[in-house]
């Protein structure tokens, strides 16, 4: 199977779920996952699309997808991982950042990624090796060199007990940086970074937030990482603890000052 194939055929089930989602916005279904996470019936009719349309050209391929197969392992050889919405709060109020994430990994390793965003008509994608665009322009990361002329973006999660120690890293990054933007879609703020519209990006996320995403900003020059060192035996593109995008000059920096933050927060509990 070559890349290119797996390529046309995310493009286009990213196409077919982003006009999917944007017919149901008129009609919006919403409701509640363990209480607080809000979900549509659209994030599962997108979800629904995406699958049928990998499983009926690939069967013996492995999907990892937020609402149909959140807990599928992902040590298979052919793995395609899905956010059907990236962005379903943002979908839910009516705002335009919100995307369809796609990626499809070979022994671990990403090889192709989209993330679609139906609203803004706006296509970021990647293909290992060979680089990234948006709407078929070829897509660079910005040269920024200072930290105080970086524009960070970050994200919250729906689970409130970390929000203390989330509070002292977003200090750190106003104190040291330029500003914070916090948009509503993993996969959007990380090809934001890709594209030069943000200078770096942190968070804790799950594996189909980011695992496009993260394929497309290190085609464009965007160094990716975490914030602490992974632990021994984990593939780094599936650990969404911690992680951070960033230009290249800003990475080390970013990583040490959230480094520095989270050590002040465990000394002021202690
Ligand atoms: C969420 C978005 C958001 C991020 C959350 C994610 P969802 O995804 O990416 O920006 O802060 O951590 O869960 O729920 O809209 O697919
Ligand atoms: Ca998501
Ligand atoms: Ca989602």
């Amino acid at each position: 199977m070559d890349n290119q194939t797996l390529y046309d055929v995310a493009l286009q089930l990213a196409r077919q779920a982003g006009e999917e989602i944007a017919r149901q916005r008129h009609q919006l279904d919403i409701q509640f996952k363990q209480g607080t996470e809000l979900v549509t019936q659209a994030d599962v009719a997108a979800d629904q699309i995406i699958r049928d349309g990998i499983l009926s050209r690939f069967p013996q391929h492995q999907i990892l997808s937020e609402e149909l197969a959140p807990d599928n392992p992902t040590d298979s050889e052919h793995l395609w991982i899905i956010d059907p919405i990236d962005g379903t709060v943002n979908y839910a109020h009516l705002h335009p950042q919100v995307a369809i994430s796609i990626a499809y990994y070979h022994q671990g390793e990403a090889q192709v990624a989209v993330v679609h965003n139906p609203f803004l008509n706006e296509t970021f994608s990647a293909i290992n090796g060979l680089g990234a665009w948006l709407n078929q322009q070829p897509i660079q990361c910005a040269a920024t060199q200072d930290m105080r002329r970086a524009l960070i973006a970050t994200g919250f999660p729906y689970e409130k007990h970390d929000i203390p120690k989330l509070i002292q890293r977003l200090q750190a990054v106003l104190t040291q940086c330029a500003d914070v933007r916090r948009l509503g879609s993993a996969a959007l703020d990380i090809c934001w970074v890709a594209c030069g519209r943000l200078d770096g990006y942190y968070e804790t996320v799950k594996p189909w937030d980011f695992a496009a995403a993260q394929l497309i900003a290190r085609e464009a020059g965007v160094q990716f990482g975490h914030i602490h060192p992974v632990a021994e035996g984990l593939n780094p593109q599936l650990v969404g603890e911690n992680i951070i995008l960033a230009v290249p000059a800003l990475f080390s920096p970013l990583q040490q000052l959230l480094q520095q933050a989270d050590a002040l927060f465990a000394s002021q509990k202690s």
